[in-house]
């Protein structure tokens, strides 16, 4: 069987945290070590744009998206690791799938639904206030992120799983017109990797602002985990774990051996400080080492940007004879 390719992107208008590590990050890293994929890591940083005008956020948040997934061990050499922006071959494509995309499955897309009904909850007349052409057209050029690599496997969350089907549509159309051309991408959801809850229980989101920071300092890690919200049961009452994001958070990280030992400690009561602190020392000796590399890369600056443009070299040796291909077929720029 030929390789798989697997493909992801994070839209960089965020600073890692905890549950990107444990849901994305950590198992597309382990993922890439198998020799049966070819893997595409990306910085979605066109998509930034669709909610964010302020440069400054965007570069930074591009810088510690970098530098994360480098201290975490992604071996650049192996993969393809690169900043979206740089491809200019993906926003040339994304026109061209605009043009072969119906509006009608784009109205039908949630993020754009989602945004016309707050509008009219909030009394709005009109349901398209605020919306930009980038947050309608957003799966299209999501679309182009996976077709321009051929992408087979695309991890996600769960509320992505209708821009790959999407992403599918737009390609079966033009293969259907002009020919074979496009993989058909395929989400895959890791059940495995259970969805970490944040501070307050619900999924560990910065729209929440539930968040546990990645590489903050070991103060401040300490300080989020202490935050966790628990019921008011004393050391030495037994405590459920089922339902507990203490215990979901420390799952994520510890050994299964770990996992039954903290089990009876739950049903024996431990106290929550001593939960809680178990739970920090679990975290904080895995993020360690990384945490300092993090810290030394967000100071070189130079590196970071060698390593994206190394990636997008790699990228492009791809994308622009897939382009001129893609063009050829549409009938552009050959005479
Ligand atoms: N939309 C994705 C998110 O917000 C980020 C993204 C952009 C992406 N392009 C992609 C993910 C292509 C997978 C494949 O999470």
């Amino acid at each position: 069987m030929s390789k798989q390719t697997v493909l992801t992107g994070i839209t960089t208008t965020g600073i890692p945290h905890l549950g990107n590590y444990a849901g994305a990050i950590k198992p597309a890293i382990k993922a890439s070590l198998s020799s049966d994929v070819n893997s595409f890591f990306f910085l979605a940083d066109y998509h930034a744009l669709i909610k964010c005008k302020d440069p400054a956020r965007i570069t930074q948040s591009s810088k510690a998206i970098a530098a994360t997934w480098l201290a975490l061990g992604l071996d650049t050499d192996n993969v393809t690791f690169y900043r979206q922006s740089d491809i200019p071959e993906i926003t040339q494509l994304s026109w061209v799938l605009t043009c072969n995309a119906s509006k009608g499955l784009m109205n039908r897309a949630h993020a754009y639904k989602a945004a016309v009904q707050d509008n009219l909850d909030g009394g709005e007349q009109d349901g398209d206030k605020g919306v930009n052409m980038g947050l309608f057209s957003y799966p299209i050029l999501m679309a182009a992120d996976m077709l321009m690599f051929n992408a087979n496997k695309v991890p996600v969350g769960k509320d992505q799983i209708q821009h790959i089907e999407m992403a599918r549509d737009i390609a079966g159309r033009f293969n259907h017109h002009f020919g074979e051309t496009f993989a058909l991408p395929e989400a895959v959801i890791d059940d495995s990797t259970k969805i970490l809850p944040g501070l307050d229980g619900r999924k560990m989101s910065k729209s929440y602002d539930n968040t546990i920071p990645l590489f903050d300092t070991e103060k401040k890690l300490k300080k989020a985990i202490n935050k966790i919200v628990t019921n008011s049961l004393e050391p030495g009452e037994p405590k459920d774990f089922n339902d507990c994001a203490v215990f979901d958070i420390y799952c994520a990280f510890a050994s299964q051996s770990d996992i039954e030992a903290m089990k009876v400690k739950f049903t024996e009561g431990i106290g929550w400080g001593f939960a809680k602190k178990e739970l920090f020392e679990l975290i904080n000796e895995e993020l360690k080492g990384p945490r300092e590399e993090y810290n030394r890369l967000m100071l070189d600056t130079a590196h970071l940007e060698s390593v994206l443009q190394k990636g997008a070299v790699k990228a492009r040796a791809h994308s622009e004879p897939f382009m001129q291909e893609i063009r050829k077929k549409l009938g552009l720029g050959c005479l």
